[in-house]
């Protein structure tokens, strides 16, 4: 009981818990740009991801399984992209993304906070 309670108190933490940009940058960034109009990298470019169609970004050739999630008229808003880093492999078996998504549900929430900010591209990742 007790021990549920401190659980249900560490997932309320706020995100400002932990720092989302910081998190990209280790964990997205040697995969994805950010930046608008930035080049895509082995990833799609993230910028303006949310409110976007899933396999939306013009310039990627995605995998079949997110060709088809788009088709299907999904776009990814905080929900559906804090389930995605879950366990991207699970979401949509064959993304090529596969095993590089974010146990603690603490650093998703984090990233995808600084997603929903990074719109502006403001992230200063090297591009190549
Ligand atoms: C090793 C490279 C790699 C890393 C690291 C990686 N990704 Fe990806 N990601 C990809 C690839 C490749 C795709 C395209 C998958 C496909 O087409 O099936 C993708 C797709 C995505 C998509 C879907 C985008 C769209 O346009 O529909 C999101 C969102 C995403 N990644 C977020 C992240 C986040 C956030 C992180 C960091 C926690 C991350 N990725 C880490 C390679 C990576």
């Amino acid at each position: 009981m007790r021990l549920a309670l401190a659980a249900a108190l560490l997932l309320a933490l706020p995100a400002a818990a932990q720092d989302g940009r910081a998190l990209f940058e280790q964990r997205c960034a040697s995969c994805h740009a950010v930046a608008a109009g930035a080049e895509e990298m082995a990833g799609p470019n993230l910028h303006g991801v949310l409110g976007r169609r899933v396999g939306g970004d013009p310039g990627f050739d995605y995998s079949p399984a997110l060709q088809a999630a788009g088709r299907a008229g999904e776009r990814w808003d905080t929900a559906r992209l804090i389930r995605f880093l879950d366990d991207p492999e699970e979401m949509y078996p064959g993304v090529w993304m596969g095993a590089n998504g974010l146990p603690a549900a603490a650093e998703r929430r984090a990233v995808v906070e600084f997603l929903r900010g990074g719109r502006e591209g403001a992230l200063p990742v090297a591009q190549p």
